[in-house]
């Protein structure tokens, strides 16, 4: 397996582009079931989970070609096949997006039901719930979500708890089912927005994206056409993380600030200097880091797939912190890490308590999922000496180029082989 080597000690510096968004990727890719036209999609970040969802979209039968400007053209007018194995369902959750679409389109699928991963239990009810609203009969056998209907048919819905895939599979599912569609309780991440607009530019009708409810007119078809992924704001955050976590001062390029939610004002909240232009955002960490509270919340609230990293940043401050994680009941996996690395963290229920350390060390540390890989790299960038991230698989499905990115901001890190 291959691992990650990090010497600490370097503070960040310098100007790195922000990638495609990963999780406004993969609901565009399965929503481009939905169409017989061919879909071009630009700025694709080059990732592990988006290669799972093509080896996902090719098993069916879809046609995906990278053309000569990079970007993918997808052709899924010869779909032959419905189902999505357990196989591909077990590395990558986000397979269950190509439910909406396919009884949308098809009225039929069978899809893996995912199991609990690294950060916890995760069901799908609220998917499943809303779809049966729309009219879809759906069993679970064998592990499989076996799921069928005629046209479907728009309801109203209000959703038990908030859900960013829920969201978008109704989203899908309802674009072409007959009649409107009113879903109440929606999550509101910009990611949301993302496909509502990719939808809309192949002729859906889908009003309130990015609002407490969306309302969707069913259309007959869908037309072909083209779209560009926004930025991530995640791996933005991440690198911004890293650049107060070692006191640097780094411009990250390529990025629409409005999206990154309340997370700037919590770096300002540190100590950071921030500056917010169109298209950019420069952070300059120059003073000891101020310790924050964080509390995990659907967007516009702090997210959770930034909490691992800010539990890092505030072990490193100078005092005392509660991260609080409200989204996922197990996403505190990275600590028991952290604490081996000699950081002062004490996970109660939900909340991590943490006090400032003057220096952490080096140490081989393990990712257990995607965002506590990223974690661990930023420890490694702040500590005394050799840090080794093993099982690397977890961060290349989230961040693209990440030795590359941090190595071209002057720090000292590695891949090393298998
Ligand atoms: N939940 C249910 N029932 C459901 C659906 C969700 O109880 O039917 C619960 C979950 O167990 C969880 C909470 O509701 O406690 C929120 O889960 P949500 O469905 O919103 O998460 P998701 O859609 O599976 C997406 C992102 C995650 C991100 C979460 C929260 C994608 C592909 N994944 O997951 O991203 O953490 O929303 O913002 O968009 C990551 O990128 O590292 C990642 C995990």
């Amino acid at each position: 397996m291959e691992k990650l080597r990090i010497i600490g000690g370097e503070s960040l510096q310098g100007e790195i582009n922000c990638s495609g968004s990963k999780n406004a990727a993969l609901p565009i890719i399965a929503a481009s079931i939905m169409s017989d036209k061919k879909i071009i999609i630009e700025n694709l970040p080059y990732l592990q989970d988006i290669t799972t969802m093509f080896e996902l979209m090719g098993s069916m039968g879809a046609e995906i070609i990278l053309d000569e400007t990079m970007n993918f053209s997808i052709s899924t007018a010869n779909l032959n096949n419905f189902e999505a194995r357990y196989e591909l369902v077990k590395t990558m959750r986000a397979s269950i997006l190509v439910l909406g679409a396919l009884l949308g389109k098809y009225g039929t699928a069978k899809i893996a039901l995912p199991g609990g991963c690294a950060i916890g239990t995760r069901p799908v009810n609220y998917h499943l719930d809303g779809l049966r609203k729309l009219g879809a009969d759906i069993e679970i056998r064998n592990g499989y979500i076996h799921a069928s209907c005629k046209r479907l048919v728009g309801t109203n819905l209000k959703f038990e708890g908030m859900t960013v895939t829920g969201t978008e599979n109704l989203i899908m599912a309802a674009t072409l089912a007959e009649g409107t569609t009113r879903l109440k309780n929606v999550a509101k991440e910009p990611e949301i927005i993302d496909l509502a607009n990719f939808l809309n530019i192949l002729g859906a009708n889908i009003k309130g994206a990015g609002t407490d409810e969306i309302i969707i007119e069913g259309v007959d078809e869908l037309s072909g056409g083209r779209f560009s992924i926004p930025f991530d704001r995640i791996e933005a955050g991440t690198y911004l993380a890293a650049a107060v976590a070692t006191k640097g001062n780094i411009r990250i390029n390529k990025i629409d600030s409005s999206r990154m939610g309340n997370m700037i004002e919590k770096f300002q909240l540190m100590g950071a200097f921030v500056e917010l232009n169109a298209n950019s955002i420069h952070i300059k960490m120059e003073k000891n880091i101020k310790p924050v509270d964080v509390i995990t919340e659907p967007f516009p609230g702090f997210p959770t797939d930034m909490q691992a990293q800010f539990t890092l940043i505030n072990s490193v401050a100078n005092g005392s912190a509660t991260v609080t994680e409200k989204i996922f009941e197990n996403r505190f996996m990275h600590v028991q890490e952290l604490v081996r690395m000699g950081c002062d963290i004490t996970v109660n229920g939900n909340s991590a308590f943490i006090n400032g350390v003057k220096k952490i060390y080096g140490a081989q540390v393990m990712a257990t999922d995607l965002r506590a890989s990223a974690c661990l790299i930023l420890a490694g960038l702040c500590a005394v000496g050799e840090t080794i991230v093993d099982r690397v698989y977890h961060i290349d499905r989230g961040y693209e180029r990440i030795e590359e990115k941090l190595s071209y901001l002057g720090a000292n890190i590695e891949r090393l082989p298998r």
